[in-house]
């Protein structure tokens, strides 16, 4: 019998093994979809390879989701799975699980942003370039809007807590199936609602994620929806005295918040490094003999953007919901919040599921606030302040949020950070080992702005450009929770770039290494206050 030499069989067993463990992309692709078909109260849709480079389109996307005309440019090869699970009896989520060809072993889960309702496919595109098997849910219903909710507590469960934890359950298990093993580490990334929902899971299911990037967070839910709310009952509409236009807060106004605050930290560079120092008086614009009538405030519009810059309080003088900070003022939204209407997600929100349709949203006052509170559905205010069931099992957060945001107030993360050193009874050092958190000088909401707000919190803060620059963990959070995470190696600053017209071909504006929470960045007054070496964090 022909016997070949032992080394040449133990050569040939290896091979064997090889070919037979081998991943096989395209076999695994065209098998998931029976495979996935077995899990729980799920439908799939369809289980696609799409390769890199291709331009998708989503013809069933609801039309305020960005609707069938929008796309998405895959940046590497992926299996693209479409599915759908059901919560209840009357409640579903759609999902998608884009599982690259090659994969680093991690999972991750997207999130959401308002009340939507929409997947965020650039988000999936980011993350899934990265090698992470990723998944995105519609968070139980389709569209911005918060119709639904009316009349269907499942609904609303899906919005608060279960289309995340259910799309991470399932998308979970198709990973594995997909790729024949577990995922090592699952990570979660998100902004503003999103940033919600990265809480929420830490804080109710503390098993689903390792590492959490939350930015910008939507915490203290129910008092922000009222806090956004009370923009118009301050303001009033745009035939009152009170309303104060557009063009007074842009130019006016956001000239006179720089002029008294912006040199505070050391630089006139239209950004307030830190906000919480400036005390802003507006009375210095009430209209004198000196200021003519276009360059100048009424005493009653004076007093209320006095009021706009004041927090909330509950009829017992309990803070509700933080100050909105000076300085946040931006064109893209001060028609959005600084509205003659209520704020969209307001209005639905107190429409859809606080009261009932037909109550009416401009009479709202502190007692409605009061109620909508109490009601606090799934505990959506997302605020609890004990994360130790996270921190035992060596799970790492990070937040961050812009200091020049005007959508959420920057503010109530620091509000929520106090809360947790005081319901955990640990200072920052001892947070630090589980929970940083980053304040972005003039970054405006989750992306934009004066200052250097590209941290690689999305494609757009990676300058949609996938580099070891980009990625690098110094100054890309997803890339720092994971070495966090996985090396050990925790961030102690965040470095962030501000592009020429925020065009990465400009070449850099400025770059400046955020600090965590509650050090204040310091400018050292003598270099370049564009690099930055010249700042620290004190
Ligand atoms: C949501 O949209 C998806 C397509 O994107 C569709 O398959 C699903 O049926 C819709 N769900 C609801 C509840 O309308
Ligand atoms: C899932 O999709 C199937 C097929 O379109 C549909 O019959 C079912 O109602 C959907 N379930 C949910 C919860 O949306
Ligand atoms: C499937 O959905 C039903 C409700 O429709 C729920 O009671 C059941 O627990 C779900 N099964 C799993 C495995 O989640
Ligand atoms: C796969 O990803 C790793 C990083 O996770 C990278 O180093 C490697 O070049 C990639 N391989 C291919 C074939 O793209
Ligand atoms: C605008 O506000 C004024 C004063 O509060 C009120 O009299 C008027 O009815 C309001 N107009 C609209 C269109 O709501
Ligand atoms: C009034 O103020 C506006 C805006 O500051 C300025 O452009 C204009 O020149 C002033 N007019 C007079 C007569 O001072
Ligand atoms: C991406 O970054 C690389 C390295 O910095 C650069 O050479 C390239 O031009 C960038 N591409 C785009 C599209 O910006
Ligand atoms: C940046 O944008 C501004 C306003 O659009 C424009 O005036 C300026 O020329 C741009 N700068 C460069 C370097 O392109």
């Amino acid at each position: 019998m022909f016997r070949l030499p032992v080394l040449a069989s133990v050569f040939l067993l290896a091979w064997y093994i090889n070919a037979v463990a081998a991943f096989n992309f395209e076999l695994a692709c065209s098998s998931i979809a029976s495979q996935a078909a077995s899990i729980d109260n799920t439908t799939i849709f369809f289980a696609d390879i799409v390769p890199a480079g291709t331009s998708l389109t989503f013809p069933d996307q609801d039309p305020s989701c960005g609707g069938p005309g929008s796309s998405q440019t895959v940046l590497v090869d992926m299996c693209r799975v479409a599915l759908n699970v059901s919560t209840s009896e009357r409640s579903g989520i759609t999902m998608e699980a884009w599982l690259p060809r090659n994969w680093t072993g991690r999972f991750l889960s997207t999130g959401n942003g308002g009340l939507d309702g929409c997947l965020q496919y650039v988000d999936l595109a980011y993350t899934t370039a990265q090698g992470f098997a990723t998944v995105g849910a519609n968070n139980g219903h389709n569209g911005t809007g918060g119709s639904l909710f009316f009349d269907n507590s499942d609904v609303l469960a899906d919005f608060v807590f279960r289309s995340l934890h259910t799309n991470v359950v399932v998308g979970k298990e198709i990973t594995e199936m997909f790729y024949g093993k577990p995922h090592k580490t699952s990570y979660y990334l998100g902004c503003s609602t999103g940033g919600r929902e990265g809480f929420k899971i830490v804080q109710d299911f503390p098993d689903d994620f390792d590492g959490v990037v939350a930015g910008s967070p939507a915490i203290n839910w129910n008092n922000l929806m009222s806090w956004s709310a009370r923009f118009h009952n301050i303001l009033g509409n745009a035939t009152s005295p009170t309303f104060v236009t557009a063009d007074e807060w842009l130019g006016l106004i956001h000239d006179n918040i720089l002029q008294q605050c912006d040199e505070i930290d050391g630089v006139a560079d239209g950004i307030i490094e830190d906000p919480n120092l400036c005390d802003y008086q507006p009375e210095e614009l009430i209209c004198t003999s000196a200021r003519n009538t276009s360059g100048c405030l009424t005493p009653l519009k004076a007093a209320v953007v006095r009021e706009v810059f004041s927090p909330m309080y509950d009829t017992h003088g309990n803070l509700m919901y933080p100050r909105q900070q000076p300085g946040s003022e931006n064109a893209a939204l001060v028609n959005l919040i600084y509205s003659s209407n209520v704020f969209p997600f307001s209005q639905d929100w107190f429409h859809f599921v606080v009261f009932n349709p037909p109550f009416n949203i401009n009479t709202l006052d502190l007692n409605d606030y009061q109620i909508a509170e109490d009601l606090n559905p799934f505990n959506v205010a997302t605020f609890n302040g004990d994360l130790s069931s996270f921190q035992s099992r060596g799970g790492k957060v990070i937040t961050y949020h812009g200091q020049a945001d005007m959508l959420i107030s920057p503010a109530d993360t620091e509000f929520y950070y106090q809360h947790v050193s005081s319901t955990m009874g640990l200072p920052p050092s001892k947070l630090d080992d589980f929970l940083r958190f980053f304040r972005i000088s003039g970054m405006s909401h989750c992306a934009t702005g004066p200052g250097a707000w590209q941290i690689g919190q999305s494609l757009a803060g990676a300058s949609g450009n996938l580099t070891a620059e980009t990625l690098d963990p110094d100054r890309n959070v997803l890339s720092a929770v994971v070495r966090w995470l996985e090396e050990g190696i925790a961030p102690e600053t965040i470095l962030g770039t501000k592009y020429v017209n925020d065009s990465a071909s400009l070449g850099v504006e400025l770059s400046r290494r955020h600090c965590r929470y509650p050090t204040r960045n310091v400018y050292d007054r003598t270099g370049d206050s564009n690099l930055p070496d010249s700042w620290s964090c004190k």
